[in-house]
């Protein structure tokens, strides 16, 4: 499936967006392994998240869904998963993926974990090291997808520095230490999102923050408790970006979760200019969440303080369309991560931005946006869920219409992402997708 945007500016309004995909994974998984039944509401219906849901339900774990965004999970203990008959798909997903090695290193069955083609190019290496010196057989294509992991193997906790920042890397070492003798502390070389350490915490499970480094006592049951999801502010980026940029437009985001190693996005675009109100303050459970005001503002180029980057890591296709739309130049340095993220972000948003007029300079872990007008055209989206929500933001203010290739993975993070978007005044549609001759 393509977009087609027709340039046509947000008029505004009220939005509630999606719910955030890192709790709805991290909700699913704690809650399956916890003794009692824990109800999950605002769960994002993601395709991220249901390859979640459906490789535990494969794994024996007993799930309802009264409606869209309810989940009751019948939790089966820390030792009540069971081997899944089928291999467990993760589809497009590296939080699944990586967060599963660290559950099932654990187990005492063997799992085999597969995704999608572009899942299937991310690293792996960096979970499978930490979770090998605990103690788990791990098998992988030369540090990439598919991993089989071997069952029965006893873990012990390990003193470890992470060398990049990843939550995702620090949160499968954490599930794993659960299942380890000993103590385990992970170091973090930067701040990453804290989902995991808040929704154990609240879950019973004893865990020590000091800055950044967290330790947890191994062999800790995980009670059950009702999770409330925060909308995702991940997914909310682009509706601010959108609001923004069009003139004469205001946009209440409703209910945005707002924990603060996650917004760092805020941060940025007010740097640059932008006029975001925080309102209605207040904690959704263990996470923070506000409602955003926001109003149309004028952009200016700054240099993105590299400090910024683990708060903002997904953020930053967006803020590549913020820069294009900006007076000057913008400078992103520090983001290198970006390269393995669904897609290689940087080149991918370079490539889209340039393509409608944009001049951008890439470099090994940045770039270079000179802030300009926007021309209409076709541009690749390389199936990344965040490029293509960002190209489609750029087209609301492009001079022709933009035509955004291979949109299908939006759905893996937000689902309505169009109707919402129409909603508050964009002119989009679908359009099948024009077969390569
Ligand atoms: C996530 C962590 C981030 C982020 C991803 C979700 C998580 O990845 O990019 O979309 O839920 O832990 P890294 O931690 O690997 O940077």
């Amino acid at each position: 499936m393509d977009y087609v945007v027709n340039p046509a500016p947000l008029t505004g309004g009220r939005f509630a967006v999606p719910g955030d995909k890192s709790i709805s994974h991290r909700a699913l998984m704690l809650g399956a392994i916890a003794e009692g039944e824990s109800v999950v509401s605002g769960f994002l219906q993601g395709e991220d998240c249901k390859a979640t849901l459906a490789a535990l339900r494969g794994m024996g774990v007993k799930i309802d869904a009264p409606d869209t965004t309810t989940l009751a999970i019948r939790g089966s203990g820390m030792r009540g998963l069971k081997a899944s008959a089928a291999p467990l798909d993760f589809g497009n997903s590296g939080t699944g993926m990586r967060l599963f090695a660290g559950l099932l290193s654990g187990q005492d069955f063997s799992s085999r974990l597969i995704g999608d083609e572009s899942l299937t190019r991310r690293p792996m290496a960096r979970v499978i090291e930490p979770l090998t010196r605990m103690g788990a057989d791990i098998d992988s294509n030369g540090g990439l997808p598919p991993l089989t992991i071997r069952g029965g193997r006893a873990l012990a906790g390990i003193h470890y520095a992470l060398p990049v920042a990843s939550a995702q890397v620090k949160s499968a070492i954490l599930l794993a230490a659960l299942y380890a003798n000993g103590d385990t502390t992970v170091i973090e070389p930067a701040p990453t999102r804290d989902h995991t350490e808040r929704m154990l915490q609240s879950l019973g499970v004893a865990l020590q923050v000091d800055g950044r480094r967290i330790s947890i006592r191994g062999r800790q049951a995980v009670k059950a408790a009702n999770i409330e999801v925060p909308g995702d502010l991940s997914s909310a980026a682009f509706v601010i970006l959108a609001g923004l940029i069009s003139p004469d437009c205001e946009v209440l985001l409703e209910r945005v979760g707002m924990n603060p190693s996650r917004s760092g996005v805020i941060d940025i675009l007010r740097e640059m200019g932008a006029s975001i109100e925080v309102e209605n303050t207040g904690l959704l459970g263990f996470e923070p969440v506000a409602d955003l005001r926001v109003r149309s503002s004028p952009l200016t180029a700054i240099d993105v303080d590299p400090s910024l980057v683990s708060l903002a890591i997904d953020e930053f296709p967006v803020l590549f369309v913020a820069a294009a739309a900006a007076k000057g130049r913008t400078r992103f340095t520090g983001i290198g991560e970006l390269r393995v993220k669904e897609s290689d972000r940087i080149s991918a948003m370079a490539e889209g931005l340039r393509q409608l007029g944009i001049a951008v300079d890439e470099f090994e872990d940045g770039a270079d946006v000179r802030g300009g007008v926007l021309k209409g055209g076709v541009v690749e989206s390389h199936g990344d869920h965040r490029v293509a929500m960002s190209l489609a933001v750029a087209g609301t203010i492009a001079a022709s219409p933009v035509r955004i290739l291979h949109t299908d993975n939006v759905d893996t993070s937000f689902p309505g992402f169009i109707d919402g978007m129409r909603f508050l005044g964009a002119d989009m549609t679908t359009s099948r997708a024009v077969p390569t001759p």
